[in-house]
């Protein structure tokens, strides 16, 4: 069954998609994005990522061109649309078509996409062995706080762990931990979960947001600070989250063990949290 997206009010075959070539998302990479898990075909933390579309469009000045009610039914639309139990629901909104000028257009209608896909979460053996990462500067712009589709900086970075046969970047920023190319990163430190603050320089993660209510629920103690580089460098813990990794260890940064350099205890307590939690919101929605 081919997929099966939504295009400005239609829905059809992915291949039979098309946007105009001056749409300001492919020129400018003037638009933003969410990517939604789908569990048992019911999106996990809804309206959490409609509020960050909200805040991510008003930080780039584009109208959202609908509320969070018609965006919870064109999802749902879409997930009933295409096959499979879990999936991932991307949605993007661009500032439309216009003649090209860096500037604003004065009348441009938003490009409104959404696809959904399956949901590949890690596997049992990554989950086990955990993931390598390797460290890079963080080179992007001053707003990773907007979900915004112009991510060339995170698909090179991206790419640099790929070329190094790692998972995923761990980025430093003057000498601070930010974030990874697509994940936010958490520390462990003598049993003391350490999260960087939600400011410009990362992503405000609706899996970060669960991670710290899952922490608080456990009564895990919690410090959300600057992580310095020397505190992320001789961790006894480090973790990738975002809504397609779930919560997934880092077992070796540049190559050499973090701590033990298997998972650790507090990531196996929170990744079973965090599973147990996901099917009673699941249930619950029943
Ligand atoms: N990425 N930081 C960055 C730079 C991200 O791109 C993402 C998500 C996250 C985690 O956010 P969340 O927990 O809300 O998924 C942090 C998505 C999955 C992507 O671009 O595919």
């Amino acid at each position: 069954m081919s997929e099966i997206v939504y295009l400005n009010g239609e829905f059809l075959p992915a291949e039979e998609a098309r946007i105009p070539v001056l749409d300001r998302g492919f020129i400018f990479g003037d638009g933003v994005y969410e990517v939604i898990p789908v569990y048992s075909r019911r999106p996990f933390r809804a309206a959490e990522h409609f509020q960050r579309l909200q805040r991510s469009l008003d930080a780039v000045r584009i109208a959202n061109p609908m509320t969070p009610a018609e965006w919870s039914r064109l999802i749902d639309e879409i997930v009933a649309r295409n096959s499979g139990e879990d999936q991932s629901v991307y949605l993007q909104v661009t500032r439309g078509v216009a003649k090209r000028d860096h500037a604003f257009p004065k009348e441009a209608k938003q490009t409104v996409f959404v696809m959904s896909g399956p949901l590949v979460t890690p596997g049992a053996d990554k989950v086990e062995r955990g993931v390598a990462a390797v460290t890079t500067v963080d080179y992007r712009w001053l707003r990773c706080d907007v979900k915004s589709v112009s991510l060339l900086a995170n698909c090179l970075l991206r790419q640099h762990a790929v070329d190094a046969g790692a998972e995923e970047v761990v980025m430093l920023r003057d000498g601070y931990l930010s974030e990874g190319s697509s994940s936010n990163v958490f520390v462990v430190r003598n049993g003391v979960l350490l999260a960087t603050p939600k400011n410009h320089l990362v992503l405000p993660g609706i899996t970060y947001d669960v991670v710290l209510e899952l922490a608080d629920a456990t009564r895990l103690p919690v410090e959300v600070r600057p992580i310095p580089e020397s505190e992320v460098r001789t961790a006894d813990e480090i973790w990738l989250t975002s809504s397609t990794k779930e919560v997934l260890a880092v077992t070796t940064l540049d190559g050499k063990p973090v701590g033990s350099g298997k998972p650790g205890e507090v990531f196996r307590t929170l990744h079973a949290e965090f599973q147990t939690f996901k099917r009673k919101v699941m249930r619950a929605a029943a």
